[in-house]
C-alpha cells in the first residue's frame, strides 16, 4: 500500500478562509472581531517563531491580536496580574500563555488563573475535565487539529485500535481523550512502555508525539493504518522531519501526515477556531 497524504496545509488554509469570511461578516454587522492575547516570556527561539506565526494567522483572518512580551525575569505575581487584566479585558476572547515558562513561574498556577472561557489552549483543568466527561468546551489545539484531519479521511474511527506515543499534557493525553470520545480503544505509550514496537504494530491508528527525529520505522506500521506525525525535529542533516520515518511508513499506511505541512498548520487553525468559539460567534 502507498499512503494517501493528509494535507494539513491545504485543509488549514480552507479553515482559515472560512474564519476570515465569518470575521468579515461580524465586522459588516458592526460587531467587534474576536481578540487573542498571546503572552511570551523570555527569548526561547522556538517560542518566538510559534508566537509570530500565531500573530500572523490572527491578523490574516481579521482578528484583534496582541502579543505581550515580558522579560525572562518576570515574577509569578507580575504574570498573574497580567492574566487578571486580560481576563477582564472585553476586547480579548482568548488568552494563550506560551510554554515553556521560566523556572520561577508555576505554570499550573498560571493556567488555572486563566478564565476557562478564554482558555483557547484548552489546558485549564476545567476544559480538560469537560473533555474527560465527553462534554468538551474549548479543546486543546493540536489534538483538535488531528481530529479535523482524521475526519477528512472519511473513515469512521469507532472501534479502531488507536495507539498514542507520548503522554504530554499538550498533546498525548488530550489526544488519547479525543480518540476515546470518538469510540476508539486507546493505548497510551511512554518512556516506560514495554515492547513499544509490538504495541505500534497493533495500531489501526498511530499518533506519534515524542519529539524524536524519525523514531518510528516502517516495520512498526500495520498495513492500512492511519499514521499521524505530530513531531517537528531537525535531523542530523539539518532537515525538518517528524517523529516517523515518512518514506518507509508511507509504504504501509493507508493515510499519513507529512512534516512539514501536516499537523503543524492544523494547530494554528484550531487556535483560530477556538478564539472564534470563545467570542461566541
Ligand atoms: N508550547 C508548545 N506548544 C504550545 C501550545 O500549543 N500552547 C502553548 N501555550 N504553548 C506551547
Amino acid at each position: 500500500m502507498t499512503a494517501k497524504i493528509l494535507d494539513g496545509k491545504a485543509i488549514a488554509a480552507e479553515i482559515r478562509g472560512d474564519i476570515k469570511t465569518r470575521v468579515a461578516a461580524l465586522r459588516d454587522a458592526g460587531q467587534r472581531p474576536p481578540g487573542l492575547a498571546v503572552v511570551l516570556i523570555g527569548e526561547d527561539p522556538a517560542s518566538q517563531v510559534y508566537v509570530r506565526n500565531k500573530d500572523k494567522a490572527c491578523t490574516e483572518v481579521g482578528f484583534h491580536s496582541e502579543i505581550h512580551r515580558l522579560p525572562t525575569t518576570t515574577s509569578q505575581t507580575e504574570l498573574l496580574a497580567l492574566v487578571d487584566r486580560l481576563n477582564a479585558d472585553p476586547k480579548i476572547d482568548g488568552i494563550l500563555v506560551q510554554l515553556p515558562l521560566p523556572p520561577q513561574i508555576d505554570a499550573e498556577a498560571v493556567i488555572e488563573r486563566i478564565d476557562p472561557a478564554k482558555d483557547v489552549d484548552g489546558f485549564h483543568p476545567y476544559n480538560v475535565g469537560r473533555l474527560v466527561l465527553r462534554m468538551p468546551k474549548l479543546r486543546s489545539c493540536t489534538p483538535k487539529g488531528v481530529m479535523t484531519l482524521l475526519a477528512r479521511t472519511g473513515q469512521g474511527l469507532e472501534g479502531l485500535d488507536a495507539v498514542v506515543i507520548g503522554q504530554s499534557n499538550i498533546v498525548g493525553r488530550p489526544m488519547a481523550l479525543e480518540l476515546l470520545a470518538a469510540r476508539c480503544s486507546i493505548t497510551v505509550c511512554h518512556s516506560r512502555t514495554k515492547d513499544l514496537a509490538a504495541k505500534a504494530r497493533g495500531a489501526d491508528l498511530l499518533v506519534v508525539a515524542i519529539g524524536r527525529a524519525e523514531f518510528v520505522p516502517g516495520d512498526w506500521i500495520k498495513e492500512g493504518a492511519i499514521v499521524i506525525d505530530v513531531g517537528m525535529n531537525r535531523n542530523a542533516a539539518g532537515r525538518l522531519v517528524g517523529d516517523v520515518d515518512f518514506a518507509a511508513c508511507a509504504e504501509r499506511a493507508a493515510w499519513i501526515t507529512p512534516v512539514p505541512g501536516g499537523v503543524g498548520p492544523m494547530t494554528i487553525a484550531s487556535l483560530l477556531e477556538n478564539t472564534l468559539e470563545a467570542r461566541g460567534a
